[in-house]
């Protein structure tokens, strides 16, 4: 039996989690969901976004599965998903873009995962404003030698873990030589002991028209927190959608599973949010704790499902008539 905290989340959330957990449980792996709120919901009820509970769950379980959380975009409370993974350490966000058989894209041959350093850069926190009439503001982005070393090996170690042929640094230290030198010359210094891996670094302003001119020639992609944000977006386009994508928060000793996208206020409540993302970071989840077989027949399900293209959601399929809970329908019954 695994203990798991399950954070359903805001928006799209709760319907696309439910599906998610029903598609968990049919695979027969024993899991005990132990229920906590975080977010704007939990903001609402409760008067603050993460309630003890939820953060002593997760301290407990060292494993979460979470929905999408909002976050108010300028002011309101500081996002959750940034203080949970700063406060577990969750120091490699993994993002794997690839293209399923059936969904209709610009490319044939994307098959790129996005590793974000995540608990630093311009992410930490550090900002305020210089003047009284709000008129300047400030952020800062710390890099340390020591987050930079552990993101970079994880890359590579991902790498050579998953068969992978070439690790891209992305960076911007033109410009920006102290953070995103330090960042880079780690970069440098770590290639080296992976010979077997080929080595490449772009900056991130090319890094963003090469993707999408010729995305085949990225591989694993290991870079700062807010570029892998913005990356990982960019990979969903590349592959057929935010819904598509799933990702993992990993530390030494805890792990939040999640999707890369958000609560999508805009359809919420239509039965039209693709569970795919988080029935794959289902699958994730699985492999984490070790239910490889598990893992594997939900992503041949989700496989099978998606190429039918017949129950799928209308980002899929906009001549679809299905919505979330009958593709989620679909994934259970093609579980064989
Ligand atoms: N990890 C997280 O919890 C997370 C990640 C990103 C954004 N957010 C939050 O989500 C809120 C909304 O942000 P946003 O609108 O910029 O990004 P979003 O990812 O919610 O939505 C962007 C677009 O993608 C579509 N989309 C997203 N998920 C989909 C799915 N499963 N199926 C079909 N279409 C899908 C949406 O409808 C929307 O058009 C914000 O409050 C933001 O802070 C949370």
């Amino acid at each position: 039996m695994h203990n798991v905290t399950l954070i359903k989340g805001d928006g799209i959330g709760p319907s696309i989690m439910e599906e998610a957990v029903k598609v968990i449980d049919a695979t027969g792996v024993q899991i005990n969901w132990e229920e906590a709120e975080a977010g704007l919901g939990a903001y609402e009820k409760y008067g603050t976004p993460i309630p003890d509970e939820t953060v002593e769950s997760f301290t407990r379980n060292r494993v979460a599965f979470k929905g999408p959380l909002t976050t108010l975009s300028g002011g309101g409370f500081r996002s959750i998903n940034v203080v949970l993974r700063q406060k577990f350490n969750l120091y490699a966000n993994v993002r794997p873009a690839r293209i399923w058989p059936g969904v209709k894209t610009r490319f044939e041959d994307v098959d790129i995962v996005v590793v974000r350093e995540n608990t630093q850069g311009l992410y930490c926190g550090l900002e305020h404003y210089l003047t009284p009439e709000k008129d300047v503001a400030e952020s800062l982005a710390v890099v340390t030698r020591e987050a930079s070393e552990k993101i970079i090996r994880y890359a590579f170690e991902y790498a050579v873990d998953n068969n992978r042929k070439k690790v891209t640094v992305c960076h911007k230290a033109n410009i920006l030589k102290f953070t995103q030198g330090l960042f880079l010359d780690v970069a440098r210094e770590i290639a080296p002991r992976y010979p077997a891996i080929e080595f490449d670094e772009k900056i991130i302003d090319a890094a963003c028209m090469h993707m999408v001119m010729n995305p085949a020639q990225f591989d694993v992609v290991v870079t700062t927190n807010l570029f892998g944000d913005i990356l990982s977006d960019l990979t969903a386009g590349l592959v057929g959608g935010l819904g598509l994508i799933p990702g993992a928060n990993i530390g030494a000793d805890a792990a939040l599973f999640e999707a890369v996208h958000g609560s999508a206020p805009d359809i919420t409540g239509k039965n039209l949010a693709n569970p795919t993302a988080v029935i794959m970071v289902g699958a994730m989840m699985l492999k984490h704790l070790g239910e490889d077989a598990a893992s594997e027949r939900v992503e041949r399900a989700v496989k099978k499902v998606i190429f039918e293209g017949t129950f799928v959601t209308p980002d899929l399929n906009p001549n679809s008539r299905a919505g979330t809970t009958e593709m989620g329908q679909a994934i259970r019954d093609a579980m064989v």
